[in-house]
């Protein structure tokens, strides 16, 4: 069998968009396809660990031996991870919408000639990773959260380690440019105290094994 270096380990893990309901039938969203927080829980389950992964409306498959709870709204994947806390590691890999509708409506807003078009007041929703990493009492030892930048990326992950509370960030180049939104491939810059780790260009599922052994390394069995 295949090492299992984080056997015994809890993994809870965060992946895809949220989405914000503006009425029963009509929602905003970010952008996410939810593809590198998925490889991620493979990769993890596939170390051995329990995991557990709180998904936002996607369309991938779910992993094996993996427990996935699905959640719409930011408030909702909060709810979801605080109840399955304690976890030895958290990965927030979730596009989190930053902003909820105020004003949601009970019943589907109907467009009526000559009627006002309808104003959206917005509110703003929890930060989960910022959240759980202040936790004083039942905090992961190690938090990990996501910075998708599209300038300035060492710069804005650096500011986010020090906002967010977490241990490491894993920092990458979102612009459009560099298709990595919704594409197969990933390039990552591991930010934390120790510095910065660059990775190679690599496809989402190298890159989900190579967290994968960094945690390993730092919380793992295999540890020296
Ligand atoms: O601030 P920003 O959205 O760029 O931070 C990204 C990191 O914070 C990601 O790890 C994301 O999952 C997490 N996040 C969160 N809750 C939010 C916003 C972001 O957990 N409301």
């Amino acid at each position: 069998a295949a090492a299992q270096p984080l056997k015994g380990k809890h993994v809870l893990i965060t992946a895809g968009p949220t989405h914000e309901p503006i009425d029963p039938v009509r929602y905003i969203a970010n952008r996410s396809s939810g593809k590198q927080g998925y490889a991620i829980a493979a990769a993890a389950a596939e170390a051995g660990a329990a995991v557990t992964l709180i998904s936002g409306p996607v369309t991938l498959r779910k992993p094996d031996h993996v427990d996935v709870i699905d959640v719409e709204s930011a408030r909702d994947m909060l709810a979801a991870v605080e109840k399955a806390l304690p976890a030895d590691v958290a990965i927030f890999a979730a596009a989190v919408a930053d902003w909820r509708v105020a004003n949601a409506g009970e019943q589907k807003i109907k467009k009526q000639a000559g009627a006002a078009v309808p104003q959206l007041a917005l509110t703003e929703n929890p930060d989960i990773l910022s959240t759980i990493a202040h936790r004083t009492q039942g905090r992961p030892p190690l938090v990990i959260g996501f910075a998708a930048e599209t300038e300035n990326v060492i710069a804005n992950a650096k500011a986010k380690l020090a906002k967010k509370g977490c241990d490491w960030i894993l920092a990458n180049d979102v612009s459009p440019a560099t298709g990595i939104m919704g594409g197969d491939s990933n390039t990552i810059h591991l930010v934390s105290a120790d510095g910065i780790d660059d990775w190679p260009s690599q496809s989402k599922e190298d890159a989900a094994a190579m967290l994968i052994a960094k945690i390993a390394a730092a919380i793992g069995k295999d540890r020296p």
